[in-house]
């Protein structure tokens, strides 16, 4: 019997993917049986995670994407669909955090912050709807899934141009979700909140709450973070990654306009 989840015969992009949550989704993907376009900034661990990818029988290329860049989502989106005949599956993972007070951020940081986390959104749904949708250079529907956060939930203190971002991202996804259903364009569209995952970013924000003094060692950090859950660890790329396939696949058909915390019950309190 066939498995319920699975991705088969579907090519996904995969943006921010060379790192973190992004390369655990590519992974989870391929190994699923989907075709990945790994999407980055950052060249050599993007092509690091497609030689992992490729040496355990998957299929993987990857693909130079700065999503702050509309030129280069449309040249991205064009150059998949004429490679691998179509697009079925759109993650929306890349972003960025900077922790900063209200007083301390900049209005360079904010728009920078909701550029890469926001704009890209916006540009990277256009442009696989556009293909995506009947008619279209792809033309069999599909499945865009946004990474959005806890944060786009419930704020956070030093996160406000993040939270504000996470928050854009929960409402557009509604929204287009409800565009993409009512114009019967077989898209379905969704938001996934993780909550704190062991991720580069994440390591990131231990160490710089070490340095500023707020807590004696990361150790004292991921702590903090942990007492936040209800359960006793800190998520894993690999279970954001599970949601991700799970909403990629066609076992979530009926799913549209719908949001997903992955957080430990961080937000069940
Ligand atoms: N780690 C967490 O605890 C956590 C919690 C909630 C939400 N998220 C969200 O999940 C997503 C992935 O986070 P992560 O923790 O894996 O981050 P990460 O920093 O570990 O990895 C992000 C990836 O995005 C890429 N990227 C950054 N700017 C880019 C740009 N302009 N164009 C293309 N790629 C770019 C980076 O090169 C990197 O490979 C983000 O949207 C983040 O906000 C993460």
């Amino acid at each position: 019997m066939e498995p319920l989840i699975h991705v088969r015969n579907k090519v996904a992009l995969v943006s921010g993917a060379a790192k973190g949550i992004g390369a655990a989704c590519a992974a989870t993907l391929a190994r699923h049986g989907a075709s990945v376009i790994v999407a980055d900034i950052d060249e050599p661990a993007g092509c690091a995670v497609v030689d992992a990818i490729v040496k355990e029988g998957g299929v993987a290329a990857f693909m130079s994407l700065d999503v702050t860049d509309e030129t280069q989502w449309q040249a991205t989106v064009d150059t998949i669909v004429d490679r691998y005949g179509g697009l079925d599956v759109l993650v929306n993972n890349a972003g960025i955090a900077i922790v900063h007070t209200l007083l301390e951020t900049s209005l360079e940081e904010w728009r920078r912050v909701h550029a890469v986390n926001l704009d890209s959104v916006f540009m990277g749904s256009k442009c696989a709807v556009k293909v995506m949708r009947p008619g279209g250079r792809s033309g069999r529907g599909g499945s865009i899934i946004n990474l959005s956060s806890v944060g786009g939930i419930i704020g956070a203190e030093g996160l406000a141009s993040y939270c504000s971002t996470k928050g854009g991202v929960r409402l557009f996804t509604k929204s287009v979700a409800i565009e993409c259903g009512r114009a019967g364009y077989g898209i379905r569209v969704n938001s996934v909140h993780p909550g704190n995952t062991d991720t580069p970013m994440f390591r990131q924000e231990l160490e710089d709450m070490r340095r500023k003094g707020v807590v004696a060692s990361t150790e004292e950090a991921r702590k903090f973070y942990m007492d936040m859950q209800v359960l006793p660890e800190i998520g894993q790329p690999e279970d954001i990654a599970a949601m991700v396939l799970f909403l990629a696949s066609d076992a979530a058909r009926f799913i549209t306009g719908a949001e997903f915390v992955v957080d430990g019950g961080l937000t069940a309190q």
